[in-house]
């Protein structure tokens, strides 16, 4: 019988990924690594053969990536890593877009599920359909925010809301605004409770001012951060916050230009905290304090996975890191 994949993994002491990222010549691969994974691949006589894999396995070396919104750049990010992962690993990534909406994304799936798709990684949509139809014979994961019944890797959103919180807290920050994502994502509710839940901390500790905490809810994008942040920020200089944080990056973007046109200095006069840290983070002036995703490590998990067949992994959820740069700082004197 023709050697596989799996006997040329255990023959060299690897996993099946490093076989095909031998394979797919990924310069990754350590020298020594690669070495012996050859000779066991001519030792063996292993050809790989992928439309063989299709036909023995009934799958293809497509992995479905589905993501309700390519335009976030967020999104944009975790499409660039997954794709570089998997064809590494010698699979080919399908992109489907579903627009947020739970129809569209019902329709990508059935159409990602006619092409025997090695596995299914998902962001799903508000209100996603699609729990019922991936079967248990596809590999799925999810990957960001959760699907219920399905394995799931994410950033621990709460701790990544604490960590904003917490920033502003220790600059000496007392009336604080929050501009939210949508409340019916899963990711959004658990960053402004993490971030709500660790300002209320200083309730309890008598010896700490009084925090006010203004909260609104955004919908994730550029426009609602710019018309949010103008509602926060009209108030009388002695109402208005000193700090607003954003359940992402782009509405800190939006923010930022909202503060600019109504003349308000950041940080001089308001510190902003985002919310992803996507590369937009870094280049925009001021340069933009914000709560990092691991992207990278996101995808590796997800695709790790689909690879290994879908040994269930349960909730995996990642560190997220506060990055400091100069959007932030100590409430004005006034
Ligand atoms: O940027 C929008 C949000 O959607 C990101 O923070 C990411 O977590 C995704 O869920």
């Amino acid at each position: 019988m023709n050697p596989t994949v799996k006997d040329v993994a255990r023959d060299a002491g690897v996993s099946v990924g490093t076989v095909s990222r031998v394979l797919a010549k990924n310069e990754t691969v350590n020298p020594a690594i690669r070495q012996r994974v050859e000779e066991v691949i001519e030792r063996l006589g292993y050809r790989p053969n992928s439309l063989g894999r299709s036909l023995r396995l009934n799958k293809s070396d497509i992995i479905g990536l589905v993501i309700p919104d390519i335009t976030n750049p967020f999104f944009a990010e975790l499409a660039k890593h997954l794709e570089t992962l998997a064809s590494a690993a010698g699979y080919s990534v399908l992109l489907a877009n579903t627009h947020e909406d739970p129809k569209a994304e019902r329709k990508q799936v059935q159409s990602l599920l006619g092409r025997a798709p090695a596995g299914i990684v998902i962001a799903p949509v508000s209100g996603s359909l699609v729990g019922e139809i991936l079967p248990d014979g596809v590999v799925s994961v999810a990957i960001d925010r959760g699907l219920t019944g399905h394995s799931l890797v994410a950033t621990d959103n709460f701790e990544g809301g604490r960590l904003a919180a917490s920033h502003l807290l220790e600059l000496g920050h007392r009336r604080i605004g929050y501009i939210s994502g949508p409340s019916t994502t899963d990711v959004s509710i658990q960053r402004l409770n993490g971030f709500r839940g660790r300002i209320e901390e200083t309730f309890s500790n008598q010896s700490q001012h009084v925090v006010e905490l203004t909260v609104l809810e955004g919908n994730f994008d550029y426009k609602s951060g710019e018309a949010i942040g103008r509602q926060l920020l009209l108030g009388d200089i002695k109402q208005r916050p000193t700090a607003i944080a954003t359940a992402n990056d782009q509405q800190a973007i939006g923010l930022l230009r909202a503060s600019r046109d109504l003349g308000i200095r950041v940080p001089e006069d308001l510190s902003i905290v985002g919310f992803d840290d996507i590369p937009l983070a870094s280049l925009v002036l001021p340069r933009l304090t914000t709560v990092r995703q691991p992207l990278e490590e996101m995808a590796e998990i997800a695709v790790r996975a689909v690879l290994r067949g879908g040994a269930i992994m349960g909730l995996v959820t990642l560190k997220p890191a506060l990055v400091e740069r100069d959007s932030t700082a100590a409430p004005p004197a006034r």
